[in-house]
């Protein structure tokens, strides 16, 4: 249940709206002061009223219910205390019957949200710098669907450029095609480096050659640029799968070779194409922006060319109501001048689309070297997170079963949680021995206490305890703040697709996780004082389970049944 929309449900305001209402509804710090709290201070002004008065007024207009417990006025706010038994009926019944399900909605039935992640670049190292749009792309991809939208998943691959020329080039030179065969995407990196470290301009001159070569559609330089994608793609499949994240189409820059002429026309037709020192552009002077450069003076066409193709193929094509583009903050300056061009263009779908910026990662020890050279790949990352996530999981319980399944999970959650625990935008530094603490703010820390949660149950089920009817009693502090956060979760869902923030379901995760061990500590589960309460209290943990087995697998990590 949503208790901030309950509640502003029975708050009128005159000239504020329901929804206003509940979002400025807040949890106070100290629970002495209430479970919800409305500040009154912001209506003050419009009402001509002091807040204190504001909060009397409105405190003695609402009545308590199943729902209410008590409504009290307080230093300017209006304070809520929850009705704990209805709370722990209502969450309780509600976790139990919607299982997997439960924090899903259909409020987004009927509407698509296309969502460009991840887009790697065909032939160049799928580095740490692709961690987080690929994950935060693939938990907003979840997110959106389980709120009942229709999700499209785009990797724009970065197909297209003059780096193929060059790797045709150095392929031709070096390249042994068994070598290659054997060593995929590092063999075709290797090759792409020497031919960097080893260019004359006259090397430079043949790789535009074969560039020019692949655009006229030569069949043997396309042939050679189709093995470097599908060898490029088969690695990073590989990876994506680990990950737990899935594409809808793999349309990339090179898909749009023939939709940008359109383009161009409109543009043109538009009187929004200038040249400028040769090159044809979209001036933005106006709006404080460099202009959008679509064709150079040579002609060819640009990053930002493509993307206005695709902007207006997705919008015919899947007819979104949103376009996300999940890419670093470094294209700021690329997107607002994509989103500007669409806008002077016409679309009135522009201010549907929306650029996911995002920090950077790091990591600790950046000197790290590789095995394949400088660029930390994110493969490497993963496998030494899983390494050590074994090691780790060796000395704690040297008996599990399956160390190296759960070592995947656990080592490959804790890379994929430290992505996707701060908000978006912040810079992050990866330390892995941060990432798997077993006590920390961390995947590997909710994994565990769903092991626990998992332990008790299947002991209880072993001695032959049952909680399937379970008679809800009022709950103490423990079992409350743990419900209480066990209730929030569908809207914490709902929040961070708002606000793009899958950040807020992993907090939520840890949220539960730690109330979880305080009430598994402080309370005795199977050696309750009552049948009644052993029962109360088993189901309390499997809510916990279901919650945190949810939360865990939206932002696309597994849950090991034992730790
Ligand atoms: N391949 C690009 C890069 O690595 C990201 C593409 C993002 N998507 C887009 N539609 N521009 O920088």
């Amino acid at each position: 249940m949503d208790y901030k929309a309950y509640l502003a449900d029975r708050i009128r305001v005159e000239g504020v709206t329901k929804e206003e209402i509940a979002e400025a509804i807040a949890v106070p710090p100290d629970p002495s002061l209430g479970d919800y709290a409305l500040p009154c201070f912001r209506f003050a002004r419009a009402l001509r009223k002091a807040p204190g008065k504001i909060a009397e007024e409105l405190a003695a207009a609402i009545p308590c219910d199943r729902v209410i417990a008590e409504v009290f006025a307080l230093n300017g706010y209006l304070n809520f205390r929850i009705d704990r038994k209805g709370l722990a009926e209502d969450v309780l019944a509600r976790i139990k019957k919607e299982g997997s399900a439960y924090g899903s909605s259909d409020m987004g039935r009927g509407k698509t949200v296309c969502i460009d992640y991840s887009s790697v670049n065909i032939a160049k190292p799928f580095h740490i710098g692709h961690l987080s749009t690929t994950v935060l792309g693939g938990a907003l991809y979840r997110i959106f669907k389980f709120l009942g939208y229709r999700s499209v998943g785009i990797n724009h691959l970065g197909d297209y450029g003059t780096q193929f020329g060059k790797l045709i080039s150095a392929y031709k030179r070096w390249g042994v095609r068994e070598e290659v065969e054997r060593g995929g995407i590092h063999a075709i990196n290797d090759l792409y480096v020497r031919f960097n470290n080893e260019a004359t301009e006259e090397m430079e001159q043949e790789a535009r050659e074969y560039f020019r070569l692949i655009e006229s559609g030569d069949a043997e330089a396309n042939a050679l640029f189709e093995w470097f994608k599908a060898l490029t793609l088969d690695y990073v499949r590989k990876i994506y799968d680990r990950l737990h994240v899935t594409f809808d189409s793999y349309a990339g820059e090179r898909f749009y070779t023939d939709k940008m002429q359109p383009v161009i026309d409109e543009l043109k037709e538009k009187g929004l194409l200038v040249e400028s020192q040769g090159a044809q552009v979209v001036d933005l002077e106006a709006y404080g922006m460099p202009p959008c450069i679509i064709l150079r003076s040579d002609g060819a066409s640009l990053y930002a060319t493509r993307d206005l193709a695709a902007a207006i193929y997705r919008k015919n094509t899947y007819d979104f109501d949103r376009c996300l583009y999940v890419v670093a903050y470094q294209q700021n300056l690329h997107f607002k001048q994509i989103f500007k061009v669409l806008e002077l263009m016409g679309k009135p779908w522009a201010s549907d689309m929306v650029h996911v910026a995002y920090g950077m990662v790091s990591l600790e020890d950046g000197a790290m070297s590789t095995r394949k050279g400088k660029v930390v790949w994110l493969e490497d990352v993963m496998d030494r997170c899983v390494e050590k996530a074994a090691a780790v999981l060796a000395e704690k319980n040297p008996a599990l079963e399956n160390r190296e399944e759960v070592a995947e999970k656990v080592g490959v959650g804790a890379v994929v949680f430290g992505a996707l625990y701060n908000s978006k935008i912040k810079d992050i530094v990866f330390s892995y021995d941060k990432a798997l603490n077993f006590d920390g703010e961390t995947s590997v820390y909710v994994q565990y206490t769903c092991a626990r949660a998992a332990s008790v149950l299947a002991k209880a089920r072993a001695e032959g305890i049952s909680w399937d009817h379970v008679c809800v009693e009022e709950p103490n502090l423990q079992e409350f703040e743990l419900l209480k956060t066990l209730a929030d979760f569908p809207d914490v869902i709902i929040a961070a697709a708002k606000n793009y923030e899958p950040s807020m379901v992993a907090r939520l995760s840890v949220d539960a996780a730690q109330r979880f061990n305080k009430f598994y500590i402080e309370c005795k589960i199977l050696q309750a004082e009552t049948e009644q309460k052993r029962a109360f209290r088993l189901a309390i943990t499997e809510a916990t389970l279901t919650v945190l087995t949810n939360a865990l697998s939206l932002l696309g990590i597994g849950v090991p049944e034992k730790m």
